[in-house]
């Protein structure tokens, strides 16, 4: 159909947040300032999702290989994503907001994981806007996941091989039952995914941005969302001529 090639605006974001540090280090500041200034940017872009029309929105906030920075900065992120549910789970809730988090639950220590739970309990009713929070997220270690249970269900006689199909792999990736991403936003002006939804990437928009995430606002997403709608998406296909 025609109108499967026509550009609205996105129904998914997702979103590589990029640039705290420099930003910090532009400002003579430590790093753990640049994360602080992080979380008021996701505020402000997870607002600006709703009132632009954006649906679901996807940020990474921690992914698999950040284990490997200093211990100090690891605890500053997830004490940064302790308060964040803290002080701002009610708000996103009276929001109509569902919160949903992907990522392995894996080494996450304990108090975090209830305050995940307890976040996606408490608004998987809501339909105004989907946040999904990555978090420990990478996508090699999403895919070996997904492996490992079809294979167990291969092992168990509940599936067949010849079952296996796209389709039965994204239903047993973190983000099943989540559109894929219509666009892929980076800040901060580096142009690679680094492991971030490389299977639901196939057919997205890739927008990389110079400013560092800590400078991202409205104007910044709404600028992406014209980008967005002046690319063709093609999935693969042709454009038909519309003879106009
Ligand atoms: C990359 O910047 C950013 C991250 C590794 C983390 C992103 C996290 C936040 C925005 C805040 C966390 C929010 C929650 C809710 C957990 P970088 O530090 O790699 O920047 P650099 O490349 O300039 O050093």
């Amino acid at each position: 159909m025609e109108s499967d090639f026509i550009c609205a605006t996105p129904r998914h974001v997702a979103i590589i947040m990029d640039g705290n540090g420099r930003w910090a280090q532009r400002r003579m500041l430590p790093r753990s300032h640049g994360h602080k200034a992080g979380v008021d940017a996701l505020k402000i872009a997870v607002r600006a999702a709703r009132e632009l029309g954006v649906q679901y929105l996807t940020l990474f906030s921690f992914s698999s290989e950040n284990w490997s920075r200093p211990e100090g900065e690891i605890n500053e992120l997830f004490a940064l994503l302790r308060l964040f549910i803290r002080r701002d789970l009610a708000e996103l809730h009276k929001n109509n907001v569902r919160v949903r988090i992907i990522g392995s639950r894996y080494r996450l220590p304990s108090d975090v994981l209830s305050l995940l739970v307890e976040a996606e309990k408490l608004t998987r009713n809501n339909d105004a806007q989907t946040l999904i929070i990555a978090f420990n997220y990478g996508s090699r270690d999403e895919i070996v996941r997904a492996v490992k249970l079809i294979a167990a269900k291969v092992d168990n006689g509940e599936l067949c091989a010849e079952e296996i199909t796209p389709e039965l792999i994204s239903n047993h990736l973190d983000t099943a039952d989540i559109p894929d991403p219509d666009m892929i936003i980076r800040t901060s002006g580096e142009k690679r995914l680094s492991n971030f939804l490389m299977w639901q990437s196939a057919y997205s928009e890739l927008v990389f941005v110079d400013c560092l995430w800590p400078e991202f606002d409205k104007t910044a997403f709404s600028q992406c969302l014209d980008e967005y709608a002046n690319r063709t998406r093609k999935f693969g296909g042709l454009v038909k001529d519309t003879g106009s």
